[in-house]
């Protein structure tokens, strides 16, 4: 779906699916290639299983990895997950070595913790995708009030990509009014729960893999964004360095995007409890990711 998204956007010379399954990935690039008349675009799309593919990528999404199955939580994927991505990591480091790597890969900020030690680029060039998706998902279901567009609704959703998921609810609004003067607050409360869980919401629908169309399109949206160097605000996993008082780990942030990956994080004017909720989401995620470390060395 993301090479489907990012070959409709018809900005890219070449575009390669790498997949363990050779014929999968030969099969998908084929069956979009033929896509090509119709939906206007001149992009060219190989696929195989070979690594090689990978040589001068410009950018890198990293979906590699098992999909959570009903009853799991995205942890549960750490070892298996951390295996997968860290030997694709050691490849992108070689044959991809300018690249800037978006992971989409769960645990979404554990795998960009790996993708940044495996591959040693500058932190910038390793981003997180998750507060794209969840920021939409945000979006969706407030449009399910009927009280605004989907569109219309700008929010972010910050710290994980799960339990700790941050919606800061002082930045959310509709046009310029704050979302919080069209929805009451129980309203509000519902509504980032569900988001917090709407991945999980998906995984027991379809019993059998994880979401496919709305993350494909936060990842594209995010490759797309740098390759405009637009600046555009979103939220994605990125290192903190300590940003509003968090551990310095990985962890969701409003940051700007520009060709070479994160040009800036941006710091809002959080609420007092919205900023503790982001530093306790950050301390959470660094103790997962130390965690991983002992996971590594064991
Ligand atoms: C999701 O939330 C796959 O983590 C992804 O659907």
């Amino acid at each position: 779906m993301t090479a489907l998204r990012l070959a409709e956007s018809d900005l890219f010379e070449d575009l390669v699916l790498i997949d363990v399954v050779s014929g999968l990935a030969a099969g998908l690039a084929l069956d979009i290639s033929h896509s090509a008349a119709l939906n206007g675009f001149s992009t060219r799309i190989a696929g195989g299983d070979d690594l090689a593919l990978l040589d001068r990528a410009d950018y890198v999404v990293v979906t590699a990895g098992k999909p959570r199955q009903p009853g799991m939580s995205r942890t549960d994927l750490t070892a298996v997950n951390a295996a997968i991505v860290g030997s694709i990591c050691d490849a992108i480091r070689v044959r991809a070595s300018d690249s800037t790597v978006v992971v989409v890969t769960n645990p979404l900020e554990e795998m960009t913790h790996i993708a940044a030690a495996r591959t040693g680029f500058p932190d910038a060039r390793v981003i997180g995708m998750a507060g794209v998706l969840d920021s939409a998902r945000f979006c969706s279901l407030v449009g399910l009030t009927g009280r605004a567009t989907p569109q219309e609704v700008r929010a972010l959703a910050l710290g994980s990509h799960g339990h700790e998921m941050v919606i800061p609810l002082s930045q959310a609004f509709v046009g310029d009014r704050p979302l919080e003067s069209l929805l009451d607050a129980s309203t509000l409360r519902a509504i980032v729960e569900r988001t917090r869980d709407s991945g999980g919401e998906v995984v027991k629908l379809l019993q059998s893999g994880s979401a496919y169309f709305s993350p494909a399109e936060s990842a594209a949206m995010m490759v797309r964004a740098m390759v405009w160097d637009d600046r555009t605000m979103i939220a994605a996993c990125v290192r903190s360095y300590g940003a509003y008082g968090t551990r310095d780990t990985r962890v969701g942030l409003p940051v700007r995007l520009g060709q070479r990956g994160v040009s800036e994080i941006v710091e809002l004017p959080l609420r007092p409890d919205e900023r503790q909720a982001l530093q306790e989401a950050a301390g959470r995620i660094a103790a997962r990711i130390d965690e991983l470390g002992k996971l590594a060395t064991a």
